[in-house]
This record gives structure tokens, sequence and C-alpha cells, in this order.
């Protein structure tokens, strides 16, 4: 996999670098049967069911114990909607108490907190009688954001509003692989404007009442090239993958973003038949592993946003976890090098810290950097935990 030798693999970041890792609520926490994901699963759609998943919710001081092993400085994590409100307007205190608790018991370990609000997944009741392509899904979303603002707010260090808008937009209405299940392309610039109308309103409350927290997204950026620059085909498909896939939503909230948060995993090199890559190294699931591509896109994020940047995810399913200590470093050394060009990096999370549900493919994927064994839900930190413990500890390589 590696371009990179050993004098040039010793690196020291810079001071308060945010170390951390990611996870999301419906992928970990278990039960979230009010939620339209587990509707989606019930109905066969994905590959096996969600169930108790890794039972986050009960065992989180065990995972933040692990956090705290790793000497993460933050944490990312996502609130399930469904929980904290599982009727229509009845919002749950004591879903909202114990999201507090979490947040408390991150903070008393000095552990950052980024906070998702939306990480794809609806009460069933949202998706039952609205979805993000009616109109009233603009007061309804945005009714949701501003109740975590004020229950919330005081325990939260990083706002991301949504993540990643183009998965459940494209999946959800355009291939109808994500719920709702559309393919409609009218709903799909529908729900893509009320879900950025909804975000802009959350913005700008936030900003009203809790002015000191960051807000954003993760955005979900590839690293599109032509496969021959010199080939207008080739040109025209990289030019078109980055402007729908990229910036499609992100055009929609331009100058309501304190920073750019990053989810990188992909790159595309477009040839006449559409992503023609070489794929030397491949996961497990068969995506390329390209690290020199994060300093692709960095550079890119920040000619065109001039924002401070959060790697909000980056990671790899690797359940032997052979490349996974490389992937690590080889990524961050890429990483490095686009701070020395002064670009802002703010922080860097893996994802993920714990083996869980991966949407569609259901527990096949292993992306933790702890193994969760399914049957009896020990958790067993990889070889790859102590490799980034030891990054972390030295804020660097080498
Ligand atoms: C998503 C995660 C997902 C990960 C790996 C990201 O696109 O935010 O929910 O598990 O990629 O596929």
């Amino acid at each position: 996999m590696g371009t990179t030798n050993k004098k040039e693999r010793n690196f020291i970041f810079p001071k308060n670098f945010l170390w951390g890792a990611s996870i999301s609520s419906y992928q970990t926490e278990g039960n979230n049967f009010n939620s339209d994901w587990w509707k989606w699963e019930q109905e066969g759609k994905t590959k096996g069911k969600s169930g108790i998943a890794c039972d986050y919710w009960s065992k989180y001081e065990q995972d933040h114990d692990l956090l705290s092993e790793l000497g993460a400085s933050a944490f990312r994590l996502s609130l399930e909607w469904s929980r904290i409100e599982p009727e229509e307007g009845n919002f749950s205190d004591s879903a909202i108490r114990h999201y507090r608790e979490m947040l408390q018991d991150l903070k008393n370990r000095n552990i950052k907190t980024v906070v998702t609000f939306w990480h794809w997944t609806s009460p069933v009741w949202f998706q039952d009688k609205f979805g993000f392509d009616q109109k009233q899904s603009v007061e309804i979303f945005s009714r949701y954001g501003t109740k975590i603002s004020d229950e919330l707010g005081d325990l939260i260090d990083v706002a991301v509003i949504v993540n990643e808008p183009a998965m459940p937009l494209f999946f959800g209405f355009l291939l109808g692989k994500f719920p709702p299940g559309k393919i409609n392309p009218v709903s799909f610039f529908k729900a893509s404007s009320n879900l950025a109308e909804a975000y802009r309103n959350i913005f700008n409350y936030i900003k009203e009442k809790r002015s000191g927290i960051p807000v954003g997204i993760s955005s979900l950026y590839n690293f599109f090239e032509p496969k021959n620059k010199w080939n207008p085909i080739h040109m025209l498909l990289s030019w078109g993958g980055k402007k729908i896939w990229n910036e499609f939503f992100i055009s929609k909230i331009k100058g309501k973003m304190d920073y750019f948060g990053l989810d990188y995993y992909f790159h595309d090199r477009m040839g006449t038949f559409g992503i023609e890559n070489e794929n030397k190294k491949i996961t497990e699931i068969g995506w390329e592993i390209y690290p020199e591509g994060i300093l692709e896109v960095l550079r890119e994020i920040n000619m065109k946003y001039d924002l401070p940047i959060y790697i909000l995810e980056n990671g790899l399913s690797d359940s032997t976890d052979r490349h996974r200590p490389e992937f690590i470093t080889e990524h961050l050394f890429y990483v490095k090098k686009a701070i020395e060009e002064g670009i802002p990096i703010r922080g860097y999370f893996y994802w993920s810290l714990l083996d869980n549900f991966e949407w569609l493919h259901g527990y096949g994927p292993r992306f933790g950097l702890v193994e969760i064994n399914y049957e009896t839900l020990e958790r067993k930190p990889r070889k790859s935990f102590y490799v980034y413990k030891e990054i972390i500890k030295k804020n660097g390589i080498g």
C-alpha cells in the first residue's frame, strides 16, 4: 500500500490536534425499534437485523473506558431521533436524560463531544406521515434540532447536524435502497432542499443561543479524478462526480458551516465506463485503499471552502486487522503533509471505535478498532487499537 519511507514516517502533529473515533447511534445502541431503519430491516431489506447491536446504550461506560485507554481527546457519537421524539411532538425526558449522562461521562473523562444530530435514521411516525420530501419536514426536523440545542447544547463541543446527506438523499429518494425507498427525482430535489432548509434553521438557532458551538455537517467527499486527464469524457465524468456527489448538498448551505467535516473513504478514477480504479489494494468489502487521495481532497476542500477541517470519518472493513495499522498510518502521513502545506486540519476520527451494524450489509463488515463478539457482546481491542493509542500518545509517529 505504502509509498512512504521510514524517515518520512516520523512526524508530530500540532498541539491540541483532536484524536478521536466515531460511532453512530443506530449502528451501535441496539433496540431502536421506533426507527424507520428497524422497519426497513423487518421488511427484509438488509442483510440481517440490528437487534441489540453492540448495546452501547447500556454499555457506554465500558466503551468510554476503552476511549480513555486509547487516550482519545474527542469522540463522535450520534443521537437517535426516534428515541428522543418517539411520538410526533412528544419528547422523551428519559431518553434525553440518558444522552445527558452519556455526554457527561465523556466530559468527566476530558473527552470532547462531537455530536451528530441525524445519522440517517428517523422515527417511524415521521417517515410514515411526512418524510423529507414533504414541506412539513422542515418545521419538524428544525424543531428536533432546536430541542437538542436547548436540552443538550451545554454538553456539546462540536455539532454535526447531518451525517453525509448524499447517502440518505441519493439512496433514499433516487435509488430506493434506504428508507423511504423512493425512486423519484422530484422527491429527491424536494427532500434535498427541505433538509438543507432545516439545517440552515438549526444552524441559525444554535448561533443565536449557543454561539460557542461550531456547527456543520460531515460530508462524504470522494477523490474524483479523470483516468486520462486529456480525455474529455473522463474529465467530464470526474467533474460531474464532484459536482453531483461531493458538492450538491454543500452548495445549499454555503456560508452556514463553521468547519468542514470530511468523511474520506473513496477514490473514483473516472474512465469511459465509469469508475475504473486500479484497485491495487482493496478492503474486504471491495473498496479501494487509496491513502494519497485524502491529501488531494484536503487540498480541494481547503481551496474551495477555506474553513477549519475535521476529518470525522476514515476507516476500513478488516476483520483480521491485517491492513488497519498501516491504513491509519498511511492516511495520517498524508494528513500531516496537508498540515505542512498550511491546511487547517483540527482533528482525525477513525471510523469506527467498535464493529457495528453496517446498514444494508448487516454485521458482515468489521470496521472497529475494537472487535465485538456479537454472541457475548464482549469487546476486544485489536492490534490497531494499540497502534493508534501509540500515535495518540506521541501526538504523531516515529
Ligand atoms: C457512514 C457510516 C458507515 C461508514 C462505513 C459512512 O459512510 O457515516 O455510518 O458505517 O461510512 O460504511
